[in-house]
């Protein structure tokens, strides 16, 4: 095989780039090691849209100027990724209130004058959740942490009616502040602040744990909040919001324990899924979402 048939059989693209292909991108920094591309790119492929989908490393301070450039080059739609999820907002014409309520934004789309600002990581949580089975409503749920990521995934559990929610942080005092925040803004009373060290004190039972912190993640594998089983004996299924590694600490000891076990490659699928469908107007079935979800697991293999 020459060089160029092997990239050709690597790439799933069916279709030459022309006059009217449409561009989405991503921007964030670093960008280097994003799996966006080929989720979009696949998509494109299969589903037979002229769209390309590429990265763009934007430099501190420089949001701004990137979204009015991408304004002004016709850019369909942007991905926004760390450390630009909050400062983005202030550069749209549109928000919607999912992702105002969340103070995040990860996806734009190009609407009139502008680009309207959605957070398709909470839905790509929520769809990940349902496609293996979980549902949110009437969930009794632990979650790990109380940083941006865990914020978001507070404010999901209470909108989509989750019966309780003991949010366990090392830091309790920021718990407490996005426990109000939360249970304000969405007028229920479900998410309750608690220092990690004081999990024995959440009733017995059994619970769907998300963890939303950065403790496991690549480099520091074998780093987990609690390691005790004492802990782990009170989840049935456990969520990591992480995917690299494959397989968490905190994944590891809730199957040593029973329990099920996911990391958050769905997460990052569904995420991704649900912008193209923004972008393209259309919706993705399941069967193409899974083979997307088969090329990024090779790149865990
Ligand atoms: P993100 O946007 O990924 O959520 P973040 O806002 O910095 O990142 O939040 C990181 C979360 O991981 C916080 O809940 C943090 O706990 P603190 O609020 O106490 O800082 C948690 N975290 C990070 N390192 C931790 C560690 N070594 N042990 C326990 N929790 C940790």
């Amino acid at each position: 095989m020459t060089a160029q048939q092997q990239k050709m059989s690597l790439n799933p693209r069916k279709m030459e780039i022309n006059g009217k292909t449409r561009v989405c991108g991503l921007i964030g920094n670093p960008v280097e090691h994003t799996l966006s591309p080929l989720i979009h790119n696949t998509l494109a492929g299969r589903l037979g849209h002229d769209l390309a989908y590429v990265p763009f490393p934007v430099a501190e301070d420089g949001v701004k100027a990137a979204v009015a450039g991408a304004l002004a080059l016709g850019i369909l739609g942007l991905n926004v990724t760390v450390p630009y999820k909050s400062e983005v907002i202030a550069c749209l014409s549109e928000i919607d209130p999912l992702a105002r309520d969340i103070g995040a934004v990860n996806t734009l789309v190009r609407c009139a004058g502008g680009y309207k600002g959605y957070n398709t990581d909470m839905e790509g949580l929520y769809r990940a959740m349902r496609s293996e089975g979980i549902e949110l409503a009437g969930q009794s749920v632990i979650l790990l942490g109380a940083g941006g990521a865990a914020r978001a995934v507070a404010y999901l559990c209470a909108v989509k009616g989750a019966d309780r929610v003991w949010m366990l942080n090392r830091t309790f005092e920021k718990a407490r502040t996005v426990a109000d925040e939360v249970n304000g803004r969405t007028g229920r009373n479900v998410i309750c602040p608690m220092r990690t060290e004081d999990y024995a004190e959440i009733p017995d039972g059994r619970y769907l744990a998300i963890q939303g912190t950065s403790v496991g993640l690549f480099p520091h594998t074998q780093d987990v909040v609690i390691e005790e089983r004492a802990f782990y004996e009170k989840i049935h299924t456990g969520f990591d919001l992480i995917y690299n590694p494959w397989e968490t600490r905190f994944m590891q000891l809730v199957r040593a324990n029973g329990g099920r076990a996911y990391n958050g490659l769905k997460m990052l699928l569904y995420q991704g899924i649900i912008a193209y469908e923004l972008w393209n107007d259309t919706q993705v079935s399941e069967e193409d979402a899974l083979a997307v979800y088969d090329r990024l697991r090779t790149k865990f293999s």
